[in-house]
């Protein structure tokens, strides 16, 4: 159940879309106030049709905003002001119109233009025919959406008003207040603000000419979910990412780097840190000498490739000295007898921690969607059962910010 605690006081601005679900609006704007939530409103000229201006206002007790081109409310309170008075934008009912209007930057009427001038976190409760819904536009919007930060919460699965079954109901009233509740609990979470972190992730690509290069089968899913996870506990994170196929994460400065030598160069200059987590791939070795022309095959034997050692990032940062974050965190990808070699690894790169993983063929480690690894410190080792990968990484944050707490 929702925290009255957590609710009070807090200021949310509610945008109702065009949607049959617009009734349960009503409910939600209830809820809320009996929480001690500030609710204003601002519907949609399709949520009109659905709902009255008239119960909006008395739910709200406040002016309920509905056009832009309107002089009285530009004049009382203005569509920038109205969005940064708010703690959380809430969007319920988001409609397939609405979403795809916000991921496309489209400020065409009053709710798209506040969703766009807003500086504060917005929660969307979709709700949609489940064609819609799994319509590849729809999908590809709302990944867009969230890949921005945006946060959602539904749609559920069930028999609709148009009578299809599926995904694409609005969650109820009390679900949104949860995740509503949900995000001010995580907001007030956030042990390592003041912190600056460094995560490195993905494969590093090492060219062997123009075209060619030598890299590995890293996703990125593990680092990526780590800065994810260090920036939700407050952390100010640089995510250092090889090439990968993964939006930037929400919260996190991101640089985009090639190689080993470049990921070196993009830690060191995002320092000083208080923590580094070592998550890429980064090659070992690089091509001697990489030709600045495509090499060709003329029929004779193939070129031979001489390789010369890349810089180790993870040992670099692990160096002591001034510049030396409090906590270096490393990774080990082995293939046999993991935790002896990570052990080992642990004491020669110098890093305080490491995160071992078995990423021997089957384990589906390199790509998939799960880890399962074990955690090294100087005081022992914690093995965690198999798990998402966002899961890891939030338990290894929390693990993070327990170390920053005792100190
Ligand atoms: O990206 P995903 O598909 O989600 O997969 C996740 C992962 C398997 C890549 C990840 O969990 C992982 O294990 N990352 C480390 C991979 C690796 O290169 O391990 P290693 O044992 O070769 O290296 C040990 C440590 O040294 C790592 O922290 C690595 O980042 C670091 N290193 C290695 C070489 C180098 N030149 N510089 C480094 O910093």
């Amino acid at each position: 159940m929702a925290d009255h605690a957590i609710l009070a006081g807090k200021r949310v601005l509610l945008v109702i879309a065009g949607g049959i679900a617009a009734y349960k609006s009503l409910e939600l704007i209830r809820r809320l106030r009996e929480r001690g939530v500030t609710v204003r409103a601002v519907l949609t000229e399709a949520g009109a049709r659905f709902v009255t201006p008239l119960s909006v206002q008395a739910l709200t007790e406040d002016t309920v905003y509905r056009d832009l081109w309107s002089l009285t409310d530009e004049s009382e309170m203005g569509h920038i002001r109205l969005s940064r008075e708010a703690d959380l934008l809430v969007v319920a009912p988001a409609t397939a119109n609405l979403l795809a209007r916000m991921a496309g930057g489209m400020a065409d009427d009053l709710a798209a233009t506040v969703l766009l001038a807003t500086d504060k976190p917005v929660l969307v409760a979709p709700a949609m025919n489940v064609r819609m819904w799994q319509h590849a536009a729809t999908q590809a919007n709302m990944a867009l959406l969230e890949s921005r930060g945006v946060l959602r919460v539904g749609p559920n699965d069930g028999v609709m008003a148009c009578n299809e079954y599926g995904p694409g109901r609005m969650a109820e009233p009390m679900e949104i207040v949860d995740a509503i509740a949900g995000f001010f609990a995580a907001e007030s979470h956030r042990p390592l603000a003041g912190r600056r972190a460094i995560v490195t992730s993905g494969p590093t690509h090492e060219p062997i000419d123009p075209v060619r290069y030598i890299a590995n089968r890293s996703s990125g899913k593990q680092g990526h979910a780590i800065a994810a996870a260090l920036a939700t506990l407050g952390a100010e994170v640089t995510l250092v990412s090889g090439p990968t196929r993964l939006p930037d994460p929400a919260g996190c400065k991101v640089v985009h780097i090639e190689t080993a030598r470049e990921m070196l160069a993009a830690c060191e200059a995002a320092l000083p840190a208080d923590i580094a987590v070592c998550a890429a791939a980064v090659a070992d070795w690089r091509v001697d000498g990489a030709s600045d022309r495509k090499l060709k095959k003329d029929g004779g034997d193939p070129p031979a490739l001489a390789l010369t050692e890349n810089p180790d990032i993870l040992a670099t940062l692990s160096r002591p000295g001034e510049r030396r974050p409090a906590l270096v965190v490393g990774f080990a990808a082995e293939t046999g007898d993991v935790l002896a070699y990570a052990t080992a690894k642990r004491a020669r790169k110098g890093c305080d921690w490491i995160v071992a993983n078995d990423v021997s063929p089957g384990t589906g480690t390199f790509g998939g969607s799960d880890n399962t690894v074990h955690l090294i410190r100087a005081d022992g080792v914690e093995s965690w059962p198999t798990m998402p990968k966002d899961a890891v990484a939030t338990r290894l944050a929390e693990a993070v910010a327990g170390y920053f707490e005792g100190k």
